[in-house]
């Protein structure tokens, strides 16, 4: 399942419109794998967010981590949606692209030189990070650190294991004194700004700041490295549409949407719980259960995609869910495909003979429900 989830979504999809599935320890939730069926279930507000804090593993709703936008329900959502809303529209996202462009400048000059590289960690996930963090405006510090916190986090076997727990203490301690440091050095960044917030006094308080902030954090940049991993890999594997994007980077942005259809590097959304009976095609979800929503399933389903198993970088049909829908639409959708652009672009410039080192019939996928991304992509720079 976690190197080719597809058949089994195929299969699924065929078979009903929601399954009961174990998704832990004695524990099952329902999952939605067609796409007009997850299109609905993503707007509908009867499978709620806030229930799903009571479920999740204790070291993930401490207070300092979890109340932030992703676990909220109108009218809350709308609130705390909207303190950080301005800051990441397409608009002010194209005044950050050159940033964001030097940034990945950067990280090429430091491979200039080098032969083999992981393409993960050498540039996939420190663009992201980085971008992030002077968007917020954080120092860098501790990147490794806070990327192990991260992924444990964020992978579901760890979750409930006295590592995660260690890590979600570590990360508020973190963000916490990265607050600390901002308050004594106010500038112009996000993370400035809203601590004026809080400390104006009725638009956010504490355990909500620094949520926002490790929610920002987490979600900036766990998803992109996926997408730009992804990406790199499906072109590694075909080497003439990677040649096809080289000669025309205008086809970059429709290739990119279609990369996030392929392969969702948000495999499932996140958790929702049932709060009245909810119809998904043929089956009733009673209230009170847990439900998974799948975007990678949803996005190759054949009744809103023609041959969705074909990865086609020029087409222009359908509404992929990588992003998901409704409320919780990805508010870092604009600043994803901006990074991700640069990226594809980059790389396919500076490095024209970049080939897979190793075996790419059988990269290695990270593991978990949530996420679609490589552990590591091992390139080789070839001639630059
Ligand atoms: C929400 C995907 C990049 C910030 C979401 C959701 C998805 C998603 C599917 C909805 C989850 C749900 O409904 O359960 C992605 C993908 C990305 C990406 C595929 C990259 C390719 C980013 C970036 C940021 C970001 C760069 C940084 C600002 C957020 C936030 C939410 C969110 C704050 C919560 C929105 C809400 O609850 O209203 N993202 N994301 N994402 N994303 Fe992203």
């Amino acid at each position: 399942m976690t190197a080719n989830p597809h058949p089994v979504f195929a299969a699924m999809r065929h078979a009903a419109a929601a399954h009961e599935i174990p998704i832990g320890p004695g524990v099952t939730g329902w999952m939605v794998t067609r796409y007009e069926e997850a299109r609905r279930a993503l707007a509908d507000p009867r499978l709620a967010k806030s229930p799903t804090t009571a479920v999740m593993p204790p070291e993930m709703v401490k207070p300092g981590l979890s109340k932030h936008m992703l676990n909220s329900d109108a009218p809350e959502h709308t609130r705390l949606r909207k303190l950080v809303s301005m800051a990441f529209t397409p608009r002010r996202m194209e005044e950050f692209r050159p940033r964001v462009q030097a940034i990945s400048d950067a990280l090429i000059e430091s491979l200039k030189g080098r032969e083999v590289i992981d393409l993960i960690d050498d540039y996939a996930f420190p663009l992201p990070f980085q971008v992030i963090c002077e968007l917020i405006g954080v120092p860098m510090v501790d990147r490794d650190d806070f990327r192990a916190w991260s992924n444990l986090l964020l992978d579901q076997f760890a979750q409930g294991s006295p590592e995660a727990a260690a890590a979600a203490t570590s990360m508020v301690d973190y963000v916490g004194k990265l607050v600390i440091r901002k308050r004594d050095e106010p500038d112009e960044a996000l993370l400035s700004g809203l601590i004026a917030a809080r400390d104006a006094g009725d638009k956010l308080d504490d355990d909500e700041l620094t949520s926002l902030v490790f929610l920002l954090l987490v979600a900036g940049h766990e998803t992109t490295v996926n997408l730009i991993g992804n990406a790199m890999y499906l072109l590694l594997s075909r080497p003439d549409q990677a040649k096809a994007l080289r000669d025309d980077p205008a086809a970059i942005p429709a290739a990119v949407e279609e990369v996030l259809r392929f392969e969702s590097p948000v495999k499932t959304a996140t958790l929702r719980i049932s709060v009245a009976p909810v119809e998904v095609g043929e089956v009733t979800i009673p209230p009170g259960q847990l439900v998974l929503i799948s975007l990678l399933s949803a996005n190759r389903d054949s009744s809103a995609f023609t041959q969705p198993d074909e990865l086609d970088l020029t087409r222009s049909e359908g509404q992929h869910l990588a992003f998901g829908h409704g409320i919780h639409f990805c508010l870092g959708a604009p600043l994803a495909r901006i990074e991700a652009r640069i990226a594809i672009e980059s790389l396919l410039s500076q490095f024209p003979q970049m080939t897979a080192e190793g075996d790419l019939a059988s990269p290695q996928w990270r593991p978990g429900l949530l996420l679609r991304g490589l552990a590591h992509l091992p390139v080789n720079l070839g001639a630059h």
